[in-house]
């Protein structure tokens, strides 16, 4: 059922069991190339997305790049482009590599854009209307010679604590600490090389800890993880404290209302461009998109973050959301850390592989199908070991997925005059293939993708054991049992249609591809009927191994 077809308003969906889901991945940041790690992000997501719309659900999942903030400033004033040409190129590329990466997004906007200005606002005023929001002068870091205060970030110096050299403003790489910008001994700015001078100015706070109560009741019935749960434990500990949600010009974001010269904090219109996304395709289609905020709608609203951004999607987001009379997020689902080779990826290392520099060698499903199988539900690191990589690229996809239809497909054109015998030889093994997909499904659902890879590899290896045991190219030759040939060639295929439903979600292209050739892929509700007695096409190779030199132009 398409989602449009959904109206907001009405009680229920016709099916009762349908879940209706507005998915979204981390915005990324519109100052650089898409790498490797935003990639993993995004293909978790969309395969989560494509395996629950298979069965059924309706999921839209949007996204839009974040484009705010200091750094994209500062670069687009170096590049000597406005930070708005800055983002519409950088934009471009990364669209074109999420598309190339078969992302499916049902929208990709932007964070500057109208719609997150007009969303940002409401929010920004119930916020404050509900008395959430105050103001006070602080001392900050003034950079003299560029004229600007300067993001901690943006402070180099001596740690106090332990002496390391060259140390960021808020936090010392060596030992640790974290302490404030100024207590750095010989504070430079990073930009002017400038000792830092302190200034006063006014700036917004949010006032969070005012929500604890709210945030302690919606991480107890929010889906989170064990790990992410503990971490907002450890923040309530520490105590919530208010947030600062401005920052003083020159700054490229949104102004805010009513305070010329201030603008929001980049961290606070971020995650409303979820909602911006949302709006954008809301517009296109017609509907309220505020309606899947109100707390009495049915749509679930699911997050899928890196870890190191849980504290803005965890505490901040739902606070504002709440705070702003709207519905908290269902679930912030976090993931762990692209390595490659066992290492942070690394400019220096050569460990830092973008999009592109990856497509430009492989075929994106190759790395979709790696990261599905290293995939779980948790936050642990997935490490992308090239090796591996090939070689199980190799072994799963071309030894054992595709060697199925390789192995059986020829007899049906030579046998068969191509086209599927009308009864199966193993209708039984057909049938238990159709029934797992009752437990690759589930842990699809589960965002267990690994887990799903690993039972679908364990089908395939049986079907390999069926192939090789009926032996068809044996019984060809037999004059007395080549009858034989067709039931079993026609069984194996039906293996394979079911495996390719199962890595549809992993290999939207290649699948895509089978469905082309085997009459498209079975309904996941009814993929226990088996294709038989249809003329099918000459097998055409789907998959091709990987190159070892490919592999080795990543590094
Ligand atoms: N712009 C913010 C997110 C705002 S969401 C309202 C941001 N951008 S980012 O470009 O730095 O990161 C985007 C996403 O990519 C984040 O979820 C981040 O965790 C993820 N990753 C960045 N590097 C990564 C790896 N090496 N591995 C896996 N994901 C990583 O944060
Ligand atoms: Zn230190």
């Amino acid at each position: 059922m398409l989602w449009q077809n959904v109206r907001f308003d009405c009680a229920r969906p016709v099916n009762l069991a349908m879940r209706r889901i507005l998915l979204t991945s981390a915005l990324p940041y519109a100052n650089g190339p898409l790498h490797l790690g935003h990639i993993s992000e995004a293909v978790l997501t969309d395969i989560y997305a494509r395996a629950l719309r298979q069965q059924g659900h309706s999921v839209r999942y949007v996204c839009a790049h974040d484009a705010h903030g200091t750094p994209i400033m500062l670069k687009a004033q170096d590049a000597g482009v406005s930070p708005e040409e800055l983002v519409a190129e950088v934009g471009r590329e990364h669209r074109r590599d999420y598309a190339d990466f078969r992302i499916g997004f049902d929208n990709f906007h932007s964070t500057h854009s109208a719609e997150n200005e007009q969303a940002l606002g409401r929010i920004f005023q119930a916020l404050d209307a509900a008395g959430l929001i105050d103001s006070r002068e602080i001392e900050q870091a003034w950079d003299p010679v560029k004229g600007m205060f300067l993001p901690d970030r943006f402070i180099r110096g001596t740690c106090p604590r332990c002496g390391a050299a060259d140390q960021y403003g808020d936090a010392c790489e060596v030992c640790g600490a974290t302490y404030e910008p100024l207590d750095l001994i010989d504070a430079r700015s990073a930009l002017s090389g400038a000792a830092p001078e302190q200034k006063p100015s006014t700036h917004y706070f949010f006032q969070l800890g005012k929500l604890e109560g709210f945030l302690r009741d919606w991480l107890a019935s929010a889906e989170l993880q064990p790990a992410v749960r503990a971490k907002l434990g450890e923040w309530f500990e520490a105590g919530l404290k208010d947030w600062d949600i401005s920052r003083d010009a020159p700054y490229f974001g949104f102004e805010i209302p009513g305070a010329p010269g201030k603008f929001f904090y980049v961290w606070v219109d971020a995650p409303v461009g979820y909602i911006a996304s949302w709006m954008d395709l809301c517009q296109r289609e017609g509907v309220d998109p505020w309606q899947a905020w109100q707390a009495d709608d049915d749509t679930e609203i699911v997050h899928i973050i890196g870890k190191d951004i849980t504290y803005f999607h965890a505490l901040f987001w739902p606070a504002m959301l709440h705070g702003a009379g709207l519905k908290p997020p269902s679930a912030v689902l976090a993931h762990g850390f692209v390595t490659v080779n066992g290492e942070k990826m690394s400019k220096s290392r050569g460990t830092f592989i973008t999009a592109r520099k990856y497509l430009d060698a492989l075929p994106a499903e190759y790395l979709r199908y790696y990261f599905a199988a290293k995939l779980g539900a948790g936050v642990d690191d997935i490490d992308l070991n090239l090796e591996d990589f090939r070689q199980r690229v190799n072994s799963d996809l071309v030894g054992k997925y595709v060697n199925i239809a390789a192995r059986c497909a020829g007899f049906v054109k030579k046998l068969g005059g191509g086209r599927l015998a009308d009864t199966l030889d193993a209708p039984e093994l057909v049938a238990e293939f159709a029934a797992a997909g009752e437990a690759i499904g589930a842990a699809y659902a589960a965002r267990e993708s690994g887990a799903a890879v690993r039972q679908i590899m364990a089908l395939a290896d049986r079907a390999n054991a069926y192939v090789a045991e009926r032996a068809p190219w044996a019984l060809a030759k037999d004059p007395q049992r080549t009858a034989e040939v067709l039931p079993v060639c026609t069984t194996a295929l039906n293996l394979f249609r079911l495996l390719s439903l199962y890595l549809a979600p992993a290999l939207p292209d290649t699948t895509a591809k089978v469905g082309e050739w085997l009459h498209g892929l079975p309904d996941w509700s009814q993929r226990e009927a088996p294709l038989l007695g249809v003329e099918i096409a000459p097998y055409q190779n789907l998959l091709a191994r990987v190159d070892e030199a490919a592999v080795a132009a990543l590094s």
